[in-house]
């Protein structure tokens, strides 16, 4: 391996564990989840030494996220302590507790943008937020943050509950007045994985959607501009390539495949960032390779009520480990594909979320045939 470790680029950081909504694929488990915890959410003079180790390694990109970052009374305080550091950063929000006098302070704040979750119309959006009433919210807020300037994304997660809706959500977006959108594929982790028999989106109806958006960017005809954000960050990951490749459309590949998502790896490696290029911090201090492992507790590589960051960047087992898998040490079918060398495997977590092992399989795959 090499000894050379990379500084971290970016970092996902929960702001809290808890949220006021029940999504019933919230990879952070923060579904319905309330005070369950002296330790959480993060004071503000924990979270100020947080920010302060932040800049200490050089991170450049922070998404200020949950739980829903909302449910803090005191959230601007802690944006106003985030402006005072050298990233630039984010918020990842479900939007319903968001007034217009918080939307007028967001404003005054440096935050880059909010990236909303908006998952389709009112009636489905609620289903897939799991609480009656959260689109009308939501749509409530965007409005207030239009009102006063707030620069927002929409996110949609793509799920079996809102597939069908997917177009329609689309322009829906646009006359919230919002024009970038990114549509996240589902991660089997958390409460997806518990869920996965309703909300895991069958391989063919994500074919034929995906088919279509490709026509539609390539047309030019799609509302706003669109963003495909796949569960492992190579430059061909199955999600996105089989489909084309089935249809020898392979030169399309580039047309809804979000630029993050292309990976500064070297090639030999497992398509997965993980304690290479970001790590993350769960609101109960415990710090992962990804936002996605918050629910696989033995991925757990420190925790900063313990440890100082550097220490668990520069010495966690966890993360070396991580750092150190190559596409070789891949188990089951997908060391027999001959599409390994440019999907590279897969996402690390939602494999280990199904056999406790980081080197197996990623059985989603259609091309995996359940063989770990
Ligand atoms: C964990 S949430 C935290 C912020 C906020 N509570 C929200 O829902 O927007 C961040 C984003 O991850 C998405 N998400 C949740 N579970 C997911 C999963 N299993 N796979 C992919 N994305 C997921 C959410 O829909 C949301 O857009
Ligand atoms: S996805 Fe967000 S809004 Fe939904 S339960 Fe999880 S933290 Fe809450
Ligand atoms: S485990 Fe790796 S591949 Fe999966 S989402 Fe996290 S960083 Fe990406
Ligand atoms: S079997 Fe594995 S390597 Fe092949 S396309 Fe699927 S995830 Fe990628």
């Amino acid at each position: 391996m090499n000894e050379y470790i990379k500084k971290p680029y970016y970092v996902d950081l929960s702001v809290t564990p808890f949220c006021n909504l029940k999504c019933p694929f919230c990879s952070a488990g923060a579904a319905g989840r309330m005070n369950d915890s002296k330790k959480a959410p993060f004071t503000l003079s924990k979270l100020e030494d947080i920010f302060n180790q932040l800049d200490e390694n050089d991170v450049m990109r922070v998404s200020l996220e949950g739980g829903e970052p909302f449910t803090r009374s005191d959230i601007i305080d802690v944006l106003n302590l985030a402006d005072k550091h050298n990233f630039w950063y984010m918020i990842n929000t479900n939007a319903t507790l968001i007034t217009e006098e918080l939307a007028k302070k967001i404003s005054k704040t440096n935050v880059d943008k909010l990236c909303i979750s908006i998952d389709g119309p009112e009636k489905i959006h609620d289903l897939s937020r799991g609480s009656v009433g959260s689109f009308n919210k939501m749509k409530e807020a965007v409005g207030y943050l239009n009102k006063y300037n707030v620069s927002m994304d929409g996110i949609i997660t793509l799920t079996n509950i809102n597939i069908d809706y997917l177009f329609e959500t689309l322009e829906l977006i646009k006359n919230m007045g919002i024009s970038n959108v990114a549509i996240m594929l589902l991660a089997s982790v958390g409460k997806a994985f518990c869920n996965k028999h309703s909300v895991e989106v069958n391989y063919n109806d994500w074919k034929k959607v995906y088919l279509k958006l490709t026509d539609l960017k390539k047309e030019d005809k799609l509302p706003v501009n669109v963003n495909i954000v796949p569960t492992g960050e190579a430059t061909h990951p199955w999600m996105l390539y089989l489909p084309l490749h089935e249809e020898h459309r392979e030169d399309d590949l580039k047309l809804l495949l979000s630029p993050s998502a292309i990976s500064t790896i070297n090639n030999n490696r497992f398509a997965c960032t993980a304690g290479t290029d970001n790590f993350a911090i769960d609101g109960y201090g415990n710090v992962y390779g990804c936002s996605l492992m918050y629910t696989e507790k033995d991925l757990i590589a420190g925790n900063v009520y313990e440890n100082s960051i550097t220490d668990i960047w520069n010495n966690s087992s966890i993360f070396k480990k991580l750092r150190e898998i190559e596409i070789d040490d891949v188990k089951g079918d997908c060391a027999e594909c001959e599409f390994l060398s440019v999907c590279r495997g897969g996402c690390r977590v939602c494999s280990y979320a199904v056999s406790k092992d980081l080197y197996s399989s990623d059985v989603r795959c259609p091309k995996c045939e359940r063989s770990l």
